[in-house]
């Protein structure tokens, strides 16, 4: 058991992306746990957008992470001490653990425990069986509703949550488009994922790579982006399509929100259903659906990918590497064996 628990508090909100101002990174001793409590032994952190959201000024779904407290995020670990009869030495548990060594959880403050039955890798269950493979498959399947031969398009495409949903869409025998940042990302989703096409955003070309590969327009976005990709998908929408609005990454790093797409008025035109969705809300449907990820995981049906980072220091790089476009699938830090 490490000595120390390394804590990574949050010191100043950032302006652009975080920096070496943004965190202090603490050395505190290993937590003593009371009456009704679980030590955790973290050992890996899911690296999500949503963890620079919450740095923010402004409150989001949860309310923004205050100065000096630990930085809020997912993580799986071990119990290694309880006082609880729930949370068992040896149990697995997945949740918001925090950018810390060692967390202590209780019946108040619990985090979910990993059902025995789930058959993953630590970084899977982070990814295609955590709430990453949740959101795409709620977002997919009940808000996207692919339907066979019709065309979606998914942004972020390569990411955690777009390669799954891409996946899914492929799986309801869809058309899936990807769209991605670079060529070897889009040849990854064409000829590794089997995605039927996809538009590499970074080209000069990218608005006609869009048409090109959407001649019969659009029935399905699952937006990961915002800004200008949302706008230019928004415009070649079907008569009842869907967007599955998941998130505006690019928008996340800025103090002011992006102008309004200018194709909005084709939502109207076209009756289109555009819901916004936090995957909290499907919380407790989430065994559901990892028993249907995991069952189509070990079909071969879907495929996880995941890019891992070693180290606790890592944190805050890992975090720009989202921004960057540096991961394939899900990014998760190994901080402990
Ligand atoms: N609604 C919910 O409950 C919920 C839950 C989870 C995630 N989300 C959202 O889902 C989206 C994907 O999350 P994820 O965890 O799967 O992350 P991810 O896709 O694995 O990582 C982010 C990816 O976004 C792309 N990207 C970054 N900046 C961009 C920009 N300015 N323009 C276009 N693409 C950019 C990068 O890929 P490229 O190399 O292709 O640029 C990067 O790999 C995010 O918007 C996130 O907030 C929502």
């Amino acid at each position: 058991m490490a000595e120390e628990n390394r804590r990574f508090l949050l010191a100043e909100r950032p302006t652009g992306p975080v920096d070496e101002n943004t965190y202090d990174l603490v050395r505190e001793p290993v937590p003593e746990i009371g009456e009704g409590e679980a030590l955790v032994r973290v050992q890996w952190i899911s690296i999500d957008p949503t963890n620079r959201t919450w740095i923010g000024e402004t409150p989001t779904y949860l309310p923004p992470v205050a100065i000096g407290e630990v930085m809020r995020g997912l993580g799986l670990g071990e119990v290694v001490a309880s006082n609880n009869e729930n949370f068992p030495v040896g149990t697995l548990v997945n949740g918001l653990t925090g950018w810390q060594d060692y967390a202590v959880i209780s019946d108040e403050n619990p985090l979910m425990v990993v059902p025995e039955g789930v058959k993953a890798e630590p970084a899977q269950l982070l990814g295609m069986m955590g709430m990453t493979g949740c959101t795409a498959y709620f977002g997919m399947l009940e808000i996207g509703e692919p339907k066979e031969g019709e065309t979606v398009v998914v942004s972020a495409a390569a990411g955690a949550v777009g390669t799954v949903a891409g996946q899914l869409a492929k799986m309801k025998g869809a058309r899936v488009v990807g769209i991605a940042g670079g060529p070897e990302k889009c040849a990854w989703l064409t000829d590794e994922l089997g995605f039927d096409a996809a538009v590499d955003y970074k080209a000069d070309d990218w608005r006609e790579q869009l048409v090109a590969a959407t001649p019969d327009g659009i029935d399905v976005d699952f937006e990961n982006v915002g800004g200008e990709i949302m706008e230019a998908v928004f415009a070649r929408l079907n008569i009842r399509a869907r967007v599955a609005l998941c998130g505006l990454i690019s928008g996340y790093n800025d103090d002011e929100p992006p102008p309004g797409p200018r194709s909005f008025g084709n939502l109207l035109i076209n009756r289109v259903k555009l819901q916004g969705f936090i995957i909290l809300d499907y919380y407790p449907r989430f065994g559901e659906a990892i028993g249907d990820l995991s069952q189509w995981v070990s079909e071969g049906k879907l495929r996880s990918e995941e890019t891992v980072v070693e180290g606790f220091e890592k944190l805050p790089d890992a975090l720009n590497m989202l921004f960057a476009g540096e991961n394939m699938g899900k990014l998760v830090v190994r901080i402990a064996d």
